[in-house]
């Protein structure tokens, strides 16, 4: 028996990164999944490389490609992931990375990219997805929602000015959401990563020193108390559990996935 045995999950960002390590481990544990990110071709190796994958016991339903920056595309992509799946019982909303920047760097355009992606793409994907999730309730398949947002909404860091910002809203979302979609069944969580090494931060490392990332990734790993930094795997073990039944009275925690790096005790 698998965790997630047929669960019909949606997926966004799913090809490199958080997205993909996400998928890749619900795929072990026998989800029904539905991928989308922004290129076609990255897209479709995912896709080939989860097929593939001797440890996967679930399917991929479908997938396709769209720019969750421009509006009306978060609503399309749960349009195909419902006809495809016959239904949904959970979404994974992993954000496209807002672009990098100290604050006298950043542009209007800069701005509506972020907010659109770090806020306004979530609630439309909901949004759209509310009638399908409730019917999943009513079928006792125990709908989840995950949202991916990050550390900087806890401690800001000014070379990502817009996500430091912005990311808080989506944890204001997850717990309202959480108190207002939880009565009919469905759950909200977040899950919040640190540091996890992916394209996205070998970028920002590469930004903060530009002739030695590596010296970056070592300051990092001398700040994370377990001395390492994450992988996407230790972020789709956490929405694995979030989206089982294993955590079924869970509703809006916001859980960091950092190594110990975020402290607080309020
Ligand atoms: N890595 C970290 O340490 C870390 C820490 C805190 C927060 N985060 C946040 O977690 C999220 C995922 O980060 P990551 O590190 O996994 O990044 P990543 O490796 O760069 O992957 C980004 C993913 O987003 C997709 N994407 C990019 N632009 C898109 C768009 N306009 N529309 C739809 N999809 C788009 C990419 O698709 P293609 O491959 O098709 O381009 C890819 O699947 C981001 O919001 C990031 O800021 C990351």
């Amino acid at each position: 028996m698998f965790l997630l045995n047929g669960k019909r999950i949606l997926v966004t960002g799913a090809s490199r990164g958080i997205g993909f390590g996400i998928s890749k481990i619900l795929a072990h544990h026998g989800a029904h999944l539905y991928l989308t990110s922004l290129d076609p071709t990255r897209l479709e190796e995912a896709v080939q490389k989860i097929n593939q994958d001797p440890n996967t016991r679930g399917i991929i339903a479908g997938y396709s490609a769209t720019d969750l920056s421009r509006p009306g595309n978060g609503s399309t992509i749960v349009k195909k992931a419902v006809d495809s799946m016959n239904g949904l019982d959970g979404i994974v909303y992993v954000p496209p990375p807002p672009p990098p920047g100290f604050f006298n760097e950043l542009t209007s355009d800069d701005w509506r990219y972020s907010s659109q992606v770090l806020i306004h793409s979530a609630v439309e994907i909901v949004k759209t997805a509310l009638d399908s999730l409730k019917e999943s309730a009513r079928s006792n398949r125990n709908p989840s929602i995950v949202f991916v947002t990050s550390i900087a909404a806890w401690e800001p860091d000014p070379v990502i000015t817009t996500s430091s910002a912005l990311r808080i809203a989506l944890h204001g979302l997850t717990q309202v959401l959480a108190r207002d979609i939880g009565r009919y069944g469905i759950r909200v969580n977040a899950i919040v990563p640190g540091y996890i090494l992916t394209d996205r931060l070998m970028s920002l490392a590469t930004k903060k020193i530009p002739d030695n990332p590596e010296k970056y990734l070592d300051s990092l790993r001398e700040k994370i108390p377990l001395g390492r930094i994450g992988t996407p795997e230790d972020m789709g073990y956490v929405a694995l559990f979030l989206l089982s039944d294993a955590s079924s009275y869970i509703n809006g925690a916001i859980i960091p996935v950092d190594g110990g790096l975020h402290r607080k005790t309020i």
